[in-house]
């Protein structure tokens, strides 16, 4: 296996007169947000270097995957995607596959053993070394994982997808060491983003027209850049003329202050909706995971949002069969679920990471057929809930960010109308009869709901 150490020093000219520029390079994103956000950042560092992107793996000689390690399907998705673009090399002999991200941190020791054909193994720190990396040939795979505690690539503008909706990414990295999870061993520890950064970015979004900011990072209400916390970032941008809608994903119950609140209930540009993830509602099972904070504490601060923010869409992460999870706390769970009535859930099965401290000090000892029962549970449970909420937005007018054209008929829409799609402020899914121009904030009255999608017609102009 090659390093790349001691490449670096002239990386930047090796990447700018490296004969290999100018090669078409296709990228592909698994995982959270994030991810699609560090894939914007490796779009702009490699078309800086003189690189295209392009839409089809068929139509590149280089190929990179954005990978996610959290769960162990995840990775299994990967490996059988890449031996299907290896496939490939029969039309592109020259082709170089890369994978990047979590999944390069966390396996890069088997990686080249399970996927042979991988060339090169970027960790989600190292993305500005790619145009070096990638000029550089070997027998081997080209490896660096190299975590490093300040990168936060200031100076680098994302290539962002022209849409309704913008990423910034805020804080990188997470110190919270959660026993079940890999991301603190796989993205390093936690840094804020300098806040002129951030609103340098939020103003050049603003004047590209884009209408929606979400704010990004593993702990993202953890913010601060020892000039500013999360609570003043947010009014920050608040205040950044043409942006009419904020968001951010995730914040951590313990770090939730009384000042974030009330920033999201007084910043009129902050969408009443909030992504909070509570993991179980069992104290053992909080305890043993390492969360810091008791189920009695996040109820009161869900009790405290929603006292705040009166319409707060609330939205949560559950792990079922996590180590030692008995009948009664999955009971718990199920019952906070019941009481708390979230508007959609992401559910898993407790996945076991290598190198975390539930995989070195606790059993992973659920059966995985009570596991798939106890996610089956909640997962009708949940879909349940989501109807009957959505349920109750029947006759309500939403506001609608428009985003295109929807794939999606309704049996009962002319043949001729055009059907579009966009979010409300809740972060729904609405679909409407058109027309609407893309990106404009539109009011849409609901007439009918299925568990995940809001269907309605056109209110009166703005
Ligand atoms: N197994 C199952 N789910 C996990 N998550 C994180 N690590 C694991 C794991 N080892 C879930 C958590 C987290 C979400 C992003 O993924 O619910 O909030």
């Amino acid at each position: 296996m090659t390093t790349v150490a001691g490449a670096e020093a002239k990386e930047v000219e090796l990447a700018r007169t490296g004969d290999r520029s100018g090669r078409a390079v296709y990228l592909e994103t698994y995982g959270c947000q994030m991810n699609v956000a560090d894939t914007e950042l490796v779009s702009s560092i490699l078309t800086d270097a003189g690189y295209r992107i392009v839409d089809r793996p068929d139509e590149a000689s280089v190929i990179l995957i954005n990978t996610c390690a959290v769960r162990e399907n995840a990775e299994e998705r990967v490996i059988g995607r890449i031996s299907q673009l290896n496939g490939l090399r029969a039309r592109t002999p020259e082709l170089t596959l890369g994978i990047l991200g979590c999944m390069a941190q966390h396996l890069s020791r088997t990686l080249p053993e399970r996927a042979p054909y991988v060339d090169l193994v970027v960790g989600p720190d190292s993305y500005r070394r790619l145009p070096s990396v990638l000029a550089q040939t070997a027998d081997e795979p080209l490896l660096d994982v190299r975590l490093n505690r300040v990168e936060n690539y200031v100076g680098v503008a994302p290539a962002r997808s022209t849409g309704t909706n913008a990423w910034i990414t805020i804080i990188r990295g997470c110190d919270k060491f959660c026993s079940f999870c890999i991301v603190p061993y796989v993205r390093g520890r936690e840094r804020s983003v300098d806040s002129r950064e951030i609103l340098r970015q939020a103003n050049d979004i603003a004047a590209e027209g884009v209408r929606e900011i979400t704010l990004l990072g593993q702990t993202v209400n953890s913010y601060d850049d020892g000039t500013m916390a999360f609570a003043s970032l947010l009014r920050a941008i608040g205040a950044v003329e043409g942006i009419d809608r904020i968001r951010f994903t995730s914040p951590y119950p313990k770090d939730f202050t009384e000042d974030t609140i009330a920033a999201m209930a007084e910043v009129p540009q902050v969408c009443p909706s909030l992504h909070l993830p509570v993991q179980s509602a069992s104290n053992s099972q909080l305890e043993s995971m390492h969360r810091g904070y008791t189920i009695e504490e996040y109820e009161e601060l869900v009790l405290r949002l929603r006292t705040a923010i009166p319409d707060l869409a609330l939205t949560t992460d559950i792990i079922v069969g996590f180590c030692g999870e008995t009948e009664d706390d999955f009971q718990a769970t199920y019952e906070l679920m019941e009481r708390t009535r979230y508007d959609s859930a992401f559910m898993f099965k407790y996945s076991e990471r290598p190198g975390t401290a539930a995989h070195r000090s606790l059993q992973d000892d659920v059966p995985e057929e009570v596991k798939g029962e106890r996610l089956q549970k909640i997962i009708e449970l949940q879909e349940a809930i989501c109807l009957e909420k959505n349920q109750a937005l029947i006759g309500k007018t939403v506001e609608v960010l428009v985003e295109g054209v929807s794939k999606r008929r309704r049996d009962d829409s002319p043949e001729t109308a055009q059907r579009l799609y966009g979010r409300s402020e809740l972060g729904k899914t609405v679909i409407f009869d058109g027309p609407a121009e893309a990106n404009s904030l539109r009011l849409v009255r609901v007439d009918e709901v299925t568990s995940h999608t809001l269907f309605g017609q056109l209110t009166i102009d703005r």
